[in-house]
């Protein structure tokens, strides 16, 4: 009986040591570049559900919008043992000393968000970027304000033919920035739109900055003369609808309405989308990016191969996932509540 209960005891020990043996094999170390960021902090929430799902342990850090401070966060993490770092840099030309850091260690490092020029990814072999291609979102923007002027004639309010438009744009330097910008008038003109940028301005993907940005353009323009608005991010295109709300218009309650496009589909955009405030916008895909660099950081640890079949996202040049984007409006906003 004693013997029994003896090796019932030791299988259990067993059994623990193996399972937190298991969890510890893998340790993903985190930089965010900020946590306050409304779709960084849906990745960071998708990244913590996958390593749980995997079994693998993950350490998220905020960089606090500090390069320098990130710089010191891995250095932390390579010292504390990490199996792989999972980074989403502040400055992404400020890339290529953790990807010598990473290297010298023999640490697979996996960039996300913010994407790093394509020779410092080349420079190590276990380097990777999880993202979106920008484009698509810009695109996206582009065709929902053409659409709807197609579907809506009176929205140009001067009836001019040409659509006077705001831009508002994410981070100076950023790709999905200069990307996003230039591929939502490239839409614009390729569905044969006629417009004019009345305003731009750089509203770092805060929602209080594009509030302050759009009223700036409603003082020096008028609102009469603003007929759409395209914001990089769902952040600041919900700033402006709220400066168009102060001014009457985009509350859903009546006819009032200029078409604002966001990127992100983050919850508050769509319950935007919902009420008849906010055009569309397009889903970045918080939860596959979250998970494919979470996979890739896991298997990396592990010592495997990092391909299509172990990641379970498409490798591209063995380096990079890309998720892509989603168009959102009024018809298909349900399917990403
Ligand atoms: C973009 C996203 C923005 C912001 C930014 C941070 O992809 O659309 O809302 O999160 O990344 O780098």
């Amino acid at each position: 009986m004693k013997k029994t209960v003896t090796a019932i005891a030791a299988g259990l020990f067993l059994a623990t040591m193996t399972s937190s043996a298991m969890a510890s094999d893998v340790l993903i170390g985190s930089c965010i570049y900020k946590f306050d960021d409304t779709f960084m902090t849906g990745v960071r929430n998708n990244m913590e559900k996958a390593a749980a799902d995997l079994g693998a342990e993950i350490e998220l850090v905020d960089s606090q919008n500090r390069q320098p401070a990130q710089n010191d966060q891995v250095d932390t993490f390579i010292t504390k043992g990490v199996t792989a770092l999972v980074i989403n840099p502040v400055d992404r030309s400020a890339a290529g000393p953790l990807v010598e850091k990473a290297k010298a260690e023999g640490l697979p490092i996996v960039f996300i968000n913010r994407e790093p020029e394509k020779n410092i990814l080349d420079s190590w072999e276990k380097a990777y970027y999880v993202g979106a291609k920008a484009e698509e979102s810009g695109t996206i923007g582009g065709q929902l304000i053409a659409e709807y002027f197609k579907a809506h004639p009176e929205a140009d309010k001067n009836g001019d033919g040409v659509v006077q438009y705001i831009l508002l744009k994410g981070e100076q330097g950023h790709q999905d920035a200069t990307l996003r910008s230039e591929y939502c008038v490239k839409a614009m003109l390729d569905a044969g739109l006629k417009i004019e940028e009345i305003g731009s301005d750089n509203a770092n993907w805060d929602k209080v900055q594009g509030h302050d940005k759009m009223k700036n353009f409603i003082t020096s323009q008028g609102i009469d003369a603003i007929e759409a608005v395209l914001a990089n991010n769902d952040d600041m295109a919900l700033g402006a609808i709220e400066a168009l709300k102060s001014e009457g218009y985009n509350t859903g309650k009546d006819n009032k309405f200029i078409p604002v496009v966001g990127v992100d589909a983050t919850a508050p955009a769509l319950q935007a989308i919902a009420a008849g405030q906010m055009l569309g916008t397009s889903l970045n895909d918080a939860k596959n990016q979250g998970t494919a660099a979470v996979r890739i950081a896991d298997v990396a640890s592990k010592g495997e191969a990092v391909t299509s079949e172990s990641i379970g996202y498409t490798l591209t040049d063995g380096k990079y996932v890309w998720i892509p984007y989603v168009k959102v409006n009024a018809e298909n906003y349900k399917d990403f509540m």
